[in-house]
């Protein structure tokens, strides 16, 4: 399908062969972003937005092989488990003070995302400077306005009408906002040197060091290690943090199914303790339940928008280069001739199953495919794997009293990431005491 926006056509693919004719057999036409107004000016020389092309292959070689590596995410495993020991104390301390009262579990979450990625990426950094709420504001700032088309992008014959009613002047604000604390982060980190790395190796720490890498085939500059930084905020937080969020909405309207997964996590963790990430191995229903909500609710319905490189023919249409595609995850998912009771929330059509999430099976397509695949799902899973675990694991879980299943509102909030339109409130039942 076809449509126009202002003076732009897009092509839109909601079907998995398509997509599987434009991030497979075509991958390689495919491959690039299209300029838009609100991303070119906010990003610096990243990986997601960055046009097709040799530098562009050198960085997402750098975030797939250095920084989001299995062995890097291994690495991150005590980081992450301590923050979800955070996370779930947090949630204890409301259970025991509220008296029966719900909690507003979508704020926690976002709390958990932010404070994960900033030790991830900046190390001890960002807590000992207290800089955390103000990486929270520029996220937020950046999704609002990433979500919306600009006037530029609809009418680029134009460029007055952006000067003069475009989102131009709030985006040269974020990035200056961006620019500065990207720019300190990287300061304290030089200033500090070797010696005084803490354990865990932060993204700046690793890109820090791999500039005198000669293995690596582009210069890191200032710019880039910008970009790749601000790529992790921007694709990793709110991502991850709306899969927990669309997991428990969707566990608390299925009883079973939740009923199910406590089954299996406390089947396999001691009463008092936390889950571990040894035994997220073993825990198979889990997966299943990650793997159905994505399906239902990728957090980027649209992933990330695409452009063609050269004119080609698929299945009898002329594409015309510097064609802008926008594929439907959300659309494939649901796709009556792939999925069973495509609208039910069925975690069992994944147990025994081949069906996967890493690129080859087009009609589950959360992180895309092809090259442009996101090269942060092994990340993605395990933090969302452990969190679930833990919260079904350590709390007992209700809808808000008088609420019934039906009632449980799953409206979506529109934006580039899409959201459950209500923030997630919960009463939380019965609390195993934690470590
Ligand atoms: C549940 C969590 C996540 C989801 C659903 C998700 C989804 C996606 C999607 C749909 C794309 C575009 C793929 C395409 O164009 O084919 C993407 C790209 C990307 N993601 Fe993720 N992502 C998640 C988590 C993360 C995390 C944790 C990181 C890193 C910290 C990350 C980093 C990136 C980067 C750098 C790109 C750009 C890749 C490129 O253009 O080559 N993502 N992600």
């Amino acid at each position: 399908m076809i449509i126009q926006l202002g003076e732009v056509p897009w092509l839109i693919v909601s079907s998995s062969d398509m997509a599987c004719a434009i991030m497979r057999t075509h991958d390689s036409i495919f491959a690039s972003r299209p300029s838009i107004v609100v991303t070119d000016i906010i990003r610096f020389e990243d990986v997601a937005f960055e046009p097709y092309g040799e530098d562009w292959r050198q960085l997402k070689r750098i975030f797939t092989t250095h920084l989001m590596s299995n062995k890097m995410v291994g690495s991150y495993k005590t980081v992450r488990e301590g923050e979800i020991n955070t996370l779930v104390r947090k949630i204890s301390n409301h259970a025991s003070l509220s008296n029966g009262g719900p909690i507003d579990l979508t704020s926690p979450f976002f709390s958990f995302m932010t404070s994960l990625i900033c030790r991830v990426v900046c190390g001890k950094f960002v807590l000992e400077e207290g800089r955390y709420h103000a990486f929270r504001e520029m996220v937020e700032e950046t999704f609002r306005l990433a979500s919306r088309f600009s006037i530029g992008d609809l009418f680029p014959s134009m460029p007055w009408m952006e000067t003069l009613i475009g989102l131009s002047r709030r985006a040269n604000r974020n990035r200056e906002k961006w620019d500065r604390l990207l720019h300190e982060v990287i300061r304290v980190h030089i200033q500090r040197g070797e010696s005084d790395r803490c354990q865990e190796i932060s993204f700046v720490d690793m890109l820090l060091s791999l500039r005198n890498d000669a293995t690596i085939n582009v210069e890191l500059t200032t710019d880039r290690i910008k970009g790749l930084v601000g790529d992790a905020f921007a694709a990793g937080i709110d991502t991850t943090y709306i899969t927990l969020d669309w997991a428990m909405s969707e566990l608390l309207r299925n009883p079973k199914e939740m009923k199910k997964l406590q089954e299996e996590v406390r089947g396999i963790v001691k009463h008092n303790n936390m889950v571990t990430s040894e035994e997220l191995t073993k825990m198979y229903y889990l997966r299943a339940v990650i793997k159905e909500t994505l399906r239902l609710h990728p957090p980027l319905p649209l992933l990330l928008p695409r452009e063609s490189m050269e004119e080609c023919e698929i299945n009898g249409f002329t594409i015309p280069k510097g064609t802008k595609v926008i594929i439907n995850a959300w659309a494939i998912g649901r796709e009556a001739k792939s999925w069973e009771a495509a609208e039910e929330f069925m975690p069992e059509r994944f147990i025994n199953s081949q069906v996967e999430y890493k690129g080859n099976s087009f009609h589950l397509i959360p992180f895309g495919a092809g090259r442009r695949i996101c090269p942060g799902i092994a990340f993605a899973t395990a933090t969302s794997e452990l969190v679930l675990a833990n919260l079904v694991h350590h709390f007992d879980w209700e809808l808000p009293e008088g609420m019934t299943t039906d009632e449980f509102d799953m409206s979506e909030s529109p934006g580039m990431s899409v959201h459950r339109k209500d923030r997630l409130r919960l009463v939380v039942k019965h609390v195993l005491a934690s470590n």
